[in-house]
């Protein structure tokens, strides 16, 4: 008797509970139908939430108001396509502009045009953020230069190529950092204060604080210091531990220089390798880098590439695929020399051995190559810094070194086998009164050294290979060089 009550009393519990749980679950999916999910842009044009009430939120790209519609491009910077807004014309308010923000919602359905598969039908559209289009720089329906767009660093970022540009660069540095992760390497971060100058060209910018009283007398670390120029040195400690290490980071140099391909502050990838003796060791990790991320960008941005191709520098496409088609030749820089003069180009600078190659005789190397990247190995011995190693070689000195020079830039990547005998690595040392400086560099010769070589690949110019862009200023967020930090 006592069970059987305890049994109902137990059923009752359980009925109010299944009952206020099933209430819950019912309120849950009524709230879900009412409650719309917030979309990316660019998960909304490829479907995503069909026939679902969603939210969108981001920037108008255009306005088109008609008799009983209203219609909008709306991007939030997910993708270059943006999401086509339908909605009564009720719904149009003055301050509905171009480069207003807006968070629109409504149901997501299939559209009737061929341009867009989706469109959203709006059920409301609040402007969040006002736009004066007068006084914006940009216009609608207008294919700003993006020298034009250079002017406005803070605002360049809305409009198509330059969004683009910054899809591409985030998806170039991801490929980049995974080339290395699958390949052994370990990321080491190099500091950017540093008292050394990796590449002895005297192009530092010196670091002190900004208010004299803290530092009367001294430099602030006791040692002049400097913005790295190069994360090479530290990269050679660790590889002396790690064997295979790279860097990708800022990296400044105070070149006086407006060119379309320097900057004062660029980005560069650096990796060294241990237990290697051959130029080609290097040379393959560098041509690896470069098709691996080249493939990642093509495969994951197409639309943002094709905006550069079409519209940027038509043609460009047809470079970069036979780019990606063949190996990359290689020649010496002796060979490089036999061409030019052999050449019936007027050059401006002369072009005997051991002169620099300067851009014209890049640009002219790569043309005479098929148009697609060539490596150019064994300098001129005294052109090289302290570091690369010596061949050792009659009646020409050259140094183990190798650039990489491409279409429409010239050089994109420098490296070398590293000086790893330390004879010969502290009589350079001496010779350039650099040998106390640097005496922990040749400890690096005295406990376990072993061959190695590595490289510097300039990402910026990477990106203008890529994607055609003539001037390096339009391929980095915030451009610094001589004369110019905005922001
Ligand atoms: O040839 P660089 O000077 O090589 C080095 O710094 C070596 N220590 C790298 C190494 O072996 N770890 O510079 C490497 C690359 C250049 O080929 C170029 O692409 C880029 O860095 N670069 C610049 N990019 C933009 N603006 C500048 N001012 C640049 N200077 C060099």
């Amino acid at each position: 008797m006592k069970a059987s009550r305890m049994f109902q009393a137990a059923a009752k519990t359980f009925w109010v509970a299944s009952t206020t749980s099933r209430e819950i679950l019912s309120t849950i999916r009524h709230y879900c139908k009412k409650t719309p999910t917030t979309l990316r842009v660019s998960e909304a044009v490829s479907g995503a939430g069909l026939d679902t009430n969603i939210k969108v939120q981001g920037w108008v790209r255009s306005v088109r108001p008609q008799k009983t519609h209203l219609f909008l491009h709306v991007n939030d910077g997910s993708s270059l396509q943006p999401l086509q807004i339908v909605a009564s014309s009720e719904l149009n308010n003055p301050s509905l502009t171009f480069g207003c923000a807006v968070e629109v919602t409504g149901t997501l359905k299939r559209s009737p045009h061929q341009k867009q598969p989706v469109e959203l039908e709006a059920h409301q559209i609040q402007v969040v953020g006002e736009c004066d289009p007068v006084d914006f720089p940009f216009k609608i329906k207008e294919r700003h230069s993006l020298e034009y767009l250079r002017q406005f660093p803070h605002l360049r970022c809305r409009t198509n190529a330059f969004s683009s540009l910054l899809r591409v660069r985030s998806e170039a540095t991801t490929a980049i950092q995974s080339y290395f992760k699958k390949n052994g390497f370990v990321q080491i971060h190099t500091p950017v204060i540093t008292s050394n100058d990796c590449e002895g060209a005297g192009e530092l910018f010196q670091v002190e604080p900004s208010s004299p009283e803290s530092n009367e007398d001294e430099n602030f670390f006791s040692v002049p210091a400097f913005l790295t120029v190069s994360g090479q040195l530290h990269l050679e400690v660790m590889s002396g531990a790690l064997s295979k290490v790279f860097t990708f980071g800022p990296t400044f140099r105070a070149e006086n220089s407006q060119s379309r391909r320097h900057l004062a502050e660029f980005y560069m990838v650096e990796a060294e390798v241990s237990f290697t003796e051959s130029l080609e060791d290097l040379t393959k990790v560098v041509e690896d880098v470069f098709r691996s991320a080249t493939e990642h960008v093509l495969a994951h941005c197409p639309e943002d590439v094709d905006l550069f191709h079409k519209h940027v520098t038509p043609g460009h496409r047809e470079t970069v695929d036979s780019m990606m088609k063949k190996r990359f030749p290689m020649i010496s820089y002796t060979e490089a020399i036999d061409i030019l003069n052999r050449s019936s180009e007027k050059f401006a600078f002369p072009t005997n051995w051991g002169c620099d190659l300067q851009t014209e005789h890049e640009k002219y190397l790569v043309k005479h190559c098929g148009n697609i990247p060539v490596f150019v190995t064994d300098y001129p011995y005294d052109l090289k810094p302290f570091y690369a190693r010596d061949n050792q070689d009659h009646p020409e000195h050259t140094a183990a070194a190798v650039d990489l020079l491409v279409p429409g830039v010239g050089e994109l990547c420098g490296g070398s086998l590293r000086e790893e005998r330390l004879d010969l690595l502290r009589a350079r040392l001496e010779e350039a009164g650099l040998e106390e400086t640097y005496s922990w560099y040749l400890d690096l010769r005295r406990f376990g050294s072993v061959p190695h070589g590595g490289f510097g690949l300039g990402f910026e110019r990477y990106l203008q290979c890529i994607l055609g862009v003539e001037n390096i200023k339009d391929v980095i967020p915030f451009p610094r060089f001589s004369h110019s930090c905005l922001l």
